[in-house]
């Protein structure tokens, strides 16, 4: 009888470890589907970052053609020759720093935006090239 006992609480035991690792299994394998939704998420929240922050100044279609962008003379981001013209300074490095300390009639935003963001919205500003039509 006590042998019968034990038995079932190994038995148990052994149950709640395997529930406990499929448990954890699934939390696993949904952690990709996880990153992809924040990923989806942080796409729009960038691209509210960058009408929030960026837009009145370049244009929500980067172009720069704003009463603002025109009156700092902003760049156009879907023109490819501008960025084959300044590919010196268009690592995603040089320009995090720019949009950081500001340049020109382009303000600092290191105090406003996290490093993270300003990454976020400097890959945001590189996917309007080529989108001239
Ligand atoms: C007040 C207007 C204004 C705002 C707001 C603004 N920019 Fe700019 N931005 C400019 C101007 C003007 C330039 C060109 C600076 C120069 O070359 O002298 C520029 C240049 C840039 C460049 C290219 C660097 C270069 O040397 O030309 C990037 C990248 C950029 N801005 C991103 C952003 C992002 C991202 C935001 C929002 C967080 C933003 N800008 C907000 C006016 C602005």
């Amino acid at each position: 009888m006590k042998q019968i006992v034990t038995r079932l609480v190994v038995i148990s035991l052994f149950l709640s470890v395997s529930a406990l690792f499929l448990l954890d299994l699934t939390v696993t394998k949904a952690t990709p589907q996880q990153r992809r939704s924040v990923a989806r998420s942080s796409g729009t929240q960038v691209g509210d970052l960058f009408r929030n922050n960026c837009a009145r100044c370049h244009g929500a279609d980067g172009a720069g053609d704003t009463p603002l962008g025109h009156t700092y003379n902003a760049p156009d981001f879907t023109d490819s020759d501008w960025w084959r013209k300044h590919s010196d300074i268009t690592t995603t490095r040089s320009l995090v720093s720019i949009v950081s300390h500001g340049k020109g009639g382009m303000p600092a935003f290191s105090k406003k935006l996290t490093r993270g963001e300003i990454r976020h919205l400097v890959d945001y500003v590189r996917r309007f090239r080529n989108q001239k039509p």
